[in-house]
């Protein structure tokens, strides 16, 4: 296991402001920067830092997932995430993840065991589903259902009981896909499908999509691959938006279900998860490889608003290690799909080679990230559009509620609390209606 991260008493940065020296601890990981820790700085000093975006600013010790933005480098608990992606299974993932290690057979058998026995979800939340509107997009009809989790199962609330958490965790690990596949239905008017415990992860899920009860559906076994590679690729990535927008939620003591119902309204975001659903729609409308050109043109205008969506990440200044993966499976499924020549693949292909040969894009250091060649796959593989960022939260719920685990085990963890750089006015005195002008 990597060492834990840990103070030096010997190196210390220094700061000098207004005349006086203050001496801030350098912080050491297992691997990558060293942190400086500014906690006492405020105290000590009276002034705070400013870092909106948290662009140089670490908000947890974590040792879950640690990426190297430069390298492309993307590990968990300190496996490379190609190596995950080639040869693990999904619950495989889910449990180092969880647990910090690979489990032994006897172990994962376990898991999967107890994780299929909460794949339902309770009767009372189908009619729940009712209230929403039949044309919602899937994700508000995500963020209601799992928010309203915690008025169903009121036996793994108390945050500070280690079994109501495990419990919590599971349970949410095990009906993300049954809700979401629910979500589906619901839209199109099909009746619900019952969750499949004979059925590994991935199958289970697909089952519940596109069986209908009239009819005997096989899940391909191919396709069942592709959606664990993706669940796979997409089940953590360190202090993203949503990750930290669960541990915020969670560091007030809030439910574990109210947590990740707020992580999936962040995920939501074009900037963050809804970027897949963007990009498709962004092929579509370029349509053609010789309008490239001309939409890159716009993309390269600041005053257009315009951004190629799936590329450019805050982190990766290098190929987003999930892409490379994605784009090696976008061949493998279209081709068990006898899908020849995907247009929208080859005009993918050809943005993304006009792209990181382009001066603009080399020299933001932008590159595909996870966004870029899912769509494509997902499109195949038959998921409409409003969907692809469901998959995405229901992949990364495993991550999601791994981190809260951690912060709510971690004896530093405090309320998340920012502070601010106030410019508005100064204190001033109500003024009389008949007074303003
Ligand atoms: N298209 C065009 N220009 C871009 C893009 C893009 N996709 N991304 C960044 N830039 C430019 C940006 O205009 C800026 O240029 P300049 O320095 O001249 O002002 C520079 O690159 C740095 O961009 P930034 O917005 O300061 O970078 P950020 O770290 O705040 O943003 C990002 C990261 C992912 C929000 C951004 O790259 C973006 O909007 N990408 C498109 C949306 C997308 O694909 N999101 C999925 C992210 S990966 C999955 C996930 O996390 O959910």
């Amino acid at each position: 296991m990597a060492e834990a991260a840990k103070t030096t008493g010997a190196a210390a940065a220094t700061l000098s402001y207004k005349g006086k020296t203050y001496n801030l601890p350098v912080r050491l990981g297992s691997v990558g920067p060293e942190v400086l820790d500014i906690r006492k700085l405020y105290s000590e000093s009276g002034c705070f830092t400013f870092d909106p975006g948290f662009m140089a600013t670490a908000s947890c010790d974590s040792k879950i997932t640690f990426i190297d933005g430069d390298e492309g480098v993307l590990l968990h608990r300190g496996y490379p995430i190609e190596q995950l992606a080639e040869n693990g299974d999904y619950l495989e993932v889910c449990y180092l993840l969880l647990f910090g290690d690979l489990p032994n057979k006897k172990k994962l058998d376990e898991f999967k065991h107890t994780v299929s026995r909460h794949t339902m979800v309770h009767d009372q939340v189908n009619r729940f589903f009712n209230g929403f509107r039949r044309d919602a997009h899937p994700m508000a009809v995500m963020v209601g259902v799992v928010g309203a989790l915690s008025a169903f199962y009121h036996d793994s609330l108390d945050i500070d009981n280690a079994e109501h958490r495990k419990i919590a965790s599971y349970r949410l690990i095990a009906k993300m896909p049954t809700i979401a596949a629910m979500a589906y239905k619901y839209s199109i008017g099909q009746p619900f499908v019952y969750p499949r415990n004979d059925l590994d992860y991935a199958s289970n899920f697909l089952h519940m999509m596109f069986a209908v009860p009239a009819e005997d559906y096989k899940v391909s076994p191919t396709l069942a691959k592709a959606m664990a590679r993706i669940f796979i690729l997409h089940a953590d990535h360190e202090q993203n938006a949503s990750t930290s927008t669960v541990r915020l939620a969670g560091s007030s003591g809030a439910n574990p279900f109210a947590c990740i119902a707020a992580g999936i309204a962040c995920l939501w975001g074009p900037a963050h998860g809804g970027a897949n659903e963007a990009v498709l729609e962004m092929l579509e409308q370029i349509g053609s490889i010789e309008r490239i050109p001309e939409f890159l043109k716009q993309v390269k205008d600041k005053n257009s608003g315009v951004r190629l969506m799936g590329f450019g990440h805050r982190v990766y200044k290098n190929y987003d290690p999930r892409a490379a993966s994605l784009r090696s499976s976008a061949h493998e499924v279209l081709e068990e799909l006898g899908i020849k020549d995907e247009p929208l693949l080859k005009l993918a292909m050809e943005l993304e080679r006009i792209a990181l040969s382009d001066e603009y894009f080399v020299k933001r250091k932008l590159f595909p990230n996870v966004d870029f060649y899912s769509g494509i796959i997902l499109r195949a593989m038959g998921f409409p559009t409003s969907m692809f960022t469901v998959l995405f939260a229901l992949a990364r719920t495993v991550g999601w509620i791994a981190q809260w685990n951690e912060m709510i085990a971690d004896p530093d963890q405090k309320i998340g609390r920012p502070r601010q750089l106030y410019t508005g006015a100064p204190r001033r005195d109500y003024l009389p209606m008949a007074k303003r002008g």
